[in-house]
């Protein structure tokens, strides 16, 4: 892989690249990464910034700071000596070297990993639901795990937990969706300040929000046709069905059964199974509405084929208000980015290029995987961008991804 930019970064630096420094040290071209800033007026949000200019500077001493943590490895024309004493030096130049070096290696390792488990959960779903299937008493541990491990990379690396959406084979769709829904569970809980000690909680409910299908007929799931009224009705068991089942399995926190109970309630009563409105909805099950929305949407069924998640986010803000709730929608456009990952996005360097991630603090500024010239119309040697840093390139547009016969995957996965 080569790097025609400064800076590929797709997981955070190591603590050690984090430096506190004073105010009056500040220089445009440092990277801010400091969720304990005091945010300027306008500046919402953002917690993870280049300092573009002095008046940036300025903005930040009128909102009372004194100090910053600035990312070295993200930061440009460092004047190194004045931050900090010689031994401190010598670790930083190290590590600045290597940072830019190994981030290629730090990428496809991340999909190797995410690959192995992806795996390996799958295998533990399916296990897991052939047992409830069969009568046998199922193991909901192995389902724990899963939750542990989506929790453990949400930790470390939200977008890593929405680029694993991308890789996830759609031919398991019960499985992709389960998962798919979890992961987007956890990335809202984390826009939604829900406590972290509840996301394990709200991550198992997404992986068994639809448990309850097992009872539905699979001829009746994958009708490719419009349901009749009563197939419709026996689709709608599936959230009491889920609920039931809990129990039977060991699953009784209120988060789980509130989700498997309440994810098709709409805020205008009109959901099921209890047709409740506004209030009633809780925060839980609204979460897992959208995420729910969101993945079935995006992902191809045999009832419909798979929406551009472009299109789908703006069909989620049309439902909002009525049906899903605004805000839990906007903390889903902040977590997937404007471009979401896996989306096909042409830049301002006529060249193409896959979305990596979203930048944290900057959706419109998203992380890119650059590999296709439009001017030569020439396959290009990847080169990863992290567009918040860099200073020439940006994206232009969206491109669809149907009108090229690139297999995405394959870029990603390269
Ligand atoms: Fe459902």
């Amino acid at each position: 892989m080569q790097n025609s930019e400064p800076y590929t970064v797709n997981t955070p630096l190591p603590r050690a690249a984090l430096k506190r420094i004073a105010l009056d040290q500040a220089r445009p071209g440092m990277y801010v990464a400091d969720m304990c800033l005091k945010l300027p007026e306008g500046m919402a949000s953002r917690h993870y910034f280049a300092i573009a200019s002095a008046e940036d500077i300025e903005k930040l001493a009128k909102a009372g700071n004194t100090a910053i943590t600035i990312d070295l490895g993200r930061s440009q024309a460092l004047d190194l000596d004045q931050l900090g004493g010689p031994d401190v030096l010598g670790g930083i130049r190290t590590l600045q070297a290597k940072v830019r070096s190994v981030l290629s290696d730090v990428l496809q390792d991340e999909l190797d990993r995410t690959r192995k488990f992806l795996d390996s959960a799958r295998q533990a779903f399916s296990t897991f639901l052939t047992d409830i299937r069969s009568g046998r008493l199922a193991d909901v541990d192995p389902i724990r795990g899963i939750a542990d491990t989506l929790i453990d990379r949400a930790d470390r690396d939200p977008s890593t937990v929405l680029l694993l959406l991308r890789l996830l084979d759609k031919d398991f769709y019960t499985f992709s969706h389960s998962i798919g829904v979890s992961a987007l569970m956890i990335a809202l809980a984390k826009q939604s300040d829900v406590p972290h000690a509840q996301w394990r909680d709200l991550a198992i409910s997404g992986l068994l929000h639809d448990v309850g299908k097992i009872r539905v007929p699979e001829e009746i799931l994958n009708k490719p046709g419009k349901l009749t009224d009563e197939e419709f009705a026996l689709v709608k068991t599936h959230t009491t069905a889920g609920e039931s089942l809990l129990s039977g399995i060991g699953v009784d926190d209120a988060i789980s059964r509130d989700v498997v109970l309440h994810h098709h309630e709409r805020l205008d009563g009109r959901g099921y199974p209890h047709q409740l409105s506004g209030s009633a909805v809780s925060a839980f099950a609204r979460i897992a509405a959208v995420a729910d929305v969101y993945d079935a949407l995006t992902s191809k069924r045999p009832y419909h084929t798979a929406k551009h998640p472009m299109q789908v986010l703006r069909d989620l803000l049309a439902w909002s208000g009525s049906h899903l709730d605004r805000q839990v929608v906007e903390s889903l456009i902040q977590s997937v980015g404007i471009f979401p990952a896996g989306s096909l996005v042409r830049l301002k360097s006529s060249r193409l290029a896959v979305v990596l991630g979203p930048a944290p603090g900057d959706v419109l500024k998203p992380r890119v995987r650059a590999f296709y010239c439009l001017a030569s119309r020439r396959r290009l040697p990847h080169a990863d961008i992290d567009l918040a840093a860099s200073r020439t390139d940006d994206v232009v547009g969206l491109e669809r991804a149907d009108r090229w016969s690139f297999n995405l995957e394959t870029v990603l996965s390269a």
